[in-house]
């Protein structure tokens, strides 16, 4: 009797340890990831002296001659400049 209830108990606790693995594997992609992070470093270091300016407004192109500028006032490393011109360049795509 205390075997059954105890293989049981067994089971169950398996079973939610092998459902919470599995949801927290796939709760977000490294793409979507990567956007965030570009948008959060974009407002949170572009947006001390102007407002954050619409991605719209600019190409990829124009964009990257900006960070050259901008990322100087901004101070950003070079990761962060990657991850900004990386947001900044993917519009219209979403
Ligand atoms: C230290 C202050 C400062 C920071 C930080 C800053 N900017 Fe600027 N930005 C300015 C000033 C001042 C101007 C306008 C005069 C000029 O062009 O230099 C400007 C102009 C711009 C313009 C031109 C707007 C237009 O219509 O021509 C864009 C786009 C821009 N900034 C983007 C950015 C981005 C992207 C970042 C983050 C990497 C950033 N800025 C961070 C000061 C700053």
């Amino acid at each position: 009797m205390i075997d059954k209830v105890f293989s049981i108990f067994l089971l169950t606790s398996l079973l939610v340890f092998i459902t919470a693995c599995g949801s927290s594997n796939n709760q977000t992609s490294d793409e979507s990831t990567k956007q965030s992070t570009g948008r959060s470093l974009y407002i949170s270091k572009c947006t001390s002296c102007h407002k954050a300016y619409d991605r719209e407004l600019h190409t990829p192109d124009e964009w990257e001659k900006i960070l050259n500028e901008m990322g100087k006032k901004a101070k950003l490393r070079a990761d962060e400049k990657e991850n900004i011109l990386k947001y900044l360049s993917e519009r219209n795509l979403n």
